[in-house]
């Protein structure tokens, strides 16, 4: 008996210690603001497919119309264990169904649940090596879908559900679940399923590691939140009313919001703050610019070095391991030049009733190397890489 538990949990250990990672890449699409990565499926005529990264979405979904021949597509039947897991699943004549909200329109998408294989690329942490299939492959198939437009083809489903890519990749190749993104703020950044290495050059595999802070993370209702308990301009803790960040606001992490949203509470306070600090620097207020409300003039900001113009400087304190962490925020992250003359406060009013007091978008994710892990319900957090002179999208030389 003890021979044969002892036997069982080397096994298992042995089956979670592989360290087998998968990199895919992450373009962004400059007029819309999106980011999507790139993969195989199936054996479609249209292949590679462009998918929009989406930590929020439960399902993967593509524009079935788009893809002429899905020859190797099978759709599942209602009774079937792939359908049973899908939380909120409906049936059609015997083939399974689902409803989700689409994060490019306002209106639900549906669609049938369909299987396939997808193909993407083993990695060192820094190069992409061999390809690599999930010979099944759980989707959601939709038809005529007008908010999607090229080059984007639908949404690759990266939430902390069981249905999602991510998940369906770890559980399949028995890999740690955990996803990492580097969001390029230009180029071709880093998309890595079961992450072990990140290697961005000048950052290594040994001596030189890529510095990463951690804080605790929850998933709730299918999204990734992290604890925000106190915000910073230039040092100086914003005023807030205390019921506001009280223990710590849920702040949710978008890959689809462009901006990061605040209550207009916490909006406020820190739109009062950082223009006090900035008019300090010499940097006068101008006349705002829809839809950003806080805009100042661009020439009076010091010239750019790595991290983007020189204006005071965002944190958000998280709770750590010992204590209190932040999380900085320079100008390449916080400003966004919206004519040659003016530079605007980058975050969004969300009003008095947000569903989320913070929801944290890509303008201020990119370019840091962000780390989901599931195992440990911990997400960790480098530094702004422009402060150490590399970018997401530096490719290691092979
Ligand atoms: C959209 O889908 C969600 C389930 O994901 C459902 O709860 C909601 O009622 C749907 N909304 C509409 C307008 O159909
Ligand atoms: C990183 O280090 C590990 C273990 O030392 C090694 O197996 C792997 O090949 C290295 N990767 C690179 C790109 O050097
Ligand atoms: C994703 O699934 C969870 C349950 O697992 C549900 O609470 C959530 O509303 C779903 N999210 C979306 C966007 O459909």
């Amino acid at each position: 008996m003890m021979g044969k538990l002892c036997f069982l949990s080397i096994f298992t250990a042995m089956i979670l210690t592989s360290q087998a990672q998968y990199l895919l890449p992450i373009t962004k699409h400059e007029p819309t603001q999106q980011f999507y990565t790139t993969l195989d499926i199936g054996t479609t005529v249209k292949s590679p497919l462009n998918l929009l990264l989406d930590l929020g979405t439960n399902l993967t979904w593509l524009n079935c119309h788009q893809l002429q021949s899905l020859t190797s597509l099978h759709t599942i039947a209602c009774d079937s264990d792939s359908c049973k897991v899908i939380p909120g699943n409906g049936c059609n004549e015997n083939s399974c169904l689902y409803q989700q909200p689409n994060p490019l329109g306002s209106e639900n998408i549906t669609g049938h649940v369909v299987q396939d294989a997808a193909s993407f690329s083993t990695t060192d942490g820094g190069n992409f090596l061999s390809q690599v299939s999930l010979r099944i492959f759980t989707f959601s198939c939709a038809y005529n879908l007008q908010d999607v437009s090229p080059p984007v083809d639908g949404v690759l489903s990266l939430s902390p559900g069981s249905s999602s890519f991510t998940k369906q990749v770890t559980s399949d190749f028995n890999v740690i679940p955990k996803l990492a993104l580097c969001l390029p703020s230009y180029g071709t950044g880093r998309f890595y399923v079961a992450g072990v290495y990140y290697i961005i050059p000048p950052f290594d595999n040994s001596t030189n590691q890529i510095p990463k802070t951690l804080t605790p993370m929850r998933t709730d209702s299918g999204d990734y939140l992290i604890s925000v308990q106190s915000i910073y301009v230039d040092g100086t803790p914003l005023t807030l009313n205390p019921n506001l960040l009280l223990g710590g606001v849920g702040a949710k992490l978008s890959t689809v919001v462009p901006y990061t949203v605040l209550h207009t509470d916490i909006y406020n306070a820190l739109a009062q703050s950082f223009t006090l600090k900035a008019e300090a620097m010499g940097i006068s207020k101008v006349a705002s610019v829809a839809p950003f409300k806080d805009c100042f003039d661009a020439q009076n900001v010091a010239g750019k070095d790595m991290t983007g113009p020189n204006v005071p400087k965002i944190e958000f304190g998280l709770p750590g391991k010992t204590g209190e962490v932040t999380w900085g925020f320079y100008g390449a992250n916080t400003m966004v030049k919206v004519s040659e003359m003016v530079m605007c406060l980058a975050f969004y009013d969300g009003g008095m009733n947000p569903n989320d007091w913070i929801v944290i978008g890509t303008h201020q994710l990119q370019e840091y190397l962000l780390e989901f892990d599931l195992s440990t319900s911990t997400f960790a957090f480098s530094d702004s890489l422009l402060l150490h002179s590399t970018t997401c999208s530096s490719i290691s030389p092979s």
